[in-house]
């Protein structure tokens, strides 16, 4: 039988081996649009994130997004990075955030079965975190979300994404599915670990699907295509008081 690629034990896998090359080949390999799309991600919080704000950095990785974070809202009390992979936090407290590490909590573990308390977040943000997920489990991500955000509180998630219709989409999948694996393989001698990061990209389409379930938990949520769809975005809030359907 050929293996769950959805599994949260084989995504880990690829994520702990991929650790050590990942920082370099996700802005190599996407020409810098992946920092530019985090600082996207964050820009599109809606105001305000008051002082000493807490939350979540779902699917955390390297915590990529923190420095874009921390220079939006300086006074941010508290970061919790959730990730499946050691590998991927270890690196980040290591060689980037040693000087941010007392503002930077760690949870290891598969989002989905981590007990995060009920309103217990000012603020989620995720960066590329969505498209290991498959689509009941993004249901269960959207239900989380909305249970773990304060009322009034906002998210922001972002993801590579499938630019259907634009005219330099063929380009864009060559480089996906045959440049990258291609690069892995012969430059860096790896399992084919960011090939399956493609994989995942490509079968993940676009967050609009992920929109609707989490207007379907009641928040509030804007979708957002960039770059020619290259990625798109979800942002929004919980209402200070959930509509009566979704109690
Ligand atoms: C593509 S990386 C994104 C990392 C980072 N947010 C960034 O901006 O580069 C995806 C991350 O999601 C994590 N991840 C995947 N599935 C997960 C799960 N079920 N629970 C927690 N983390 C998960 C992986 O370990 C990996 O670090």
């Amino acid at each position: 039988m050929s293996e769950d690629i959805y599994d949260a034990q084989f995504v880990k896998g690829v994520f702990d081996r991929c650790s050590g090359k990942y920082i370099a080949f996700s802005l190599i390999c996407s020409f810098g649009f992946t920092e530019r799309w985090r600082a996207q991600c964050v820009g599109m919080l809606p105001d305000p994130i008051t002082a000493g704000a807490r939350g979540y950095d779902l699917m955390a990785g390297t915590g990529e997004v923190w420095p874009h974070l921390l220079k939006r809202f300086p006074d941010v009390g508290a970061i919790t990075a959730v990730d499946i992979s050691s590998g991927m936090h270890q690196r980040a407290i290591e060689r980037l955030h040693a000087h941010r590490a007392h503002r930077i909590a760690f949870i290891e573990d598969d989002v989905l079965a981590s007990d995060l308390p009920d309103a217990s977040a000012d603020f989620v943000v995720s960066t590329f975190g969505l498209k290991t997920f498959n689509r009941d489990q993004h249901r269960r991500l959207a239900a989380l979300i909305a249970r773990c955000l304060k009322p009034g509180g906002v998210f922001s998630m972002i993801e590579a994404s499938d630019p259907k219709g634009w005219w330099l989409r063929p380009l864009y999948l060559f480089h996906l599915k045959i440049v990258l694996p291609t690069i892995e393989r012969v430059l860096l001698r790896g399992a084919q670990d960011f090939a399956m990061i493609g994989t995942y990209s490509t079968n993940f389409g676009d967050a609009s699907a992920f929109a609707e379930m989490l207007l379907a938990e009641g928040l509030e949520v804007k979708y957002r295509r960039l770059f020619f769809g290259c990625a798109t975005a979800v942002a929004g809030r919980k209402p200070e008081a959930l509509p009566a359907a979704t109690l």
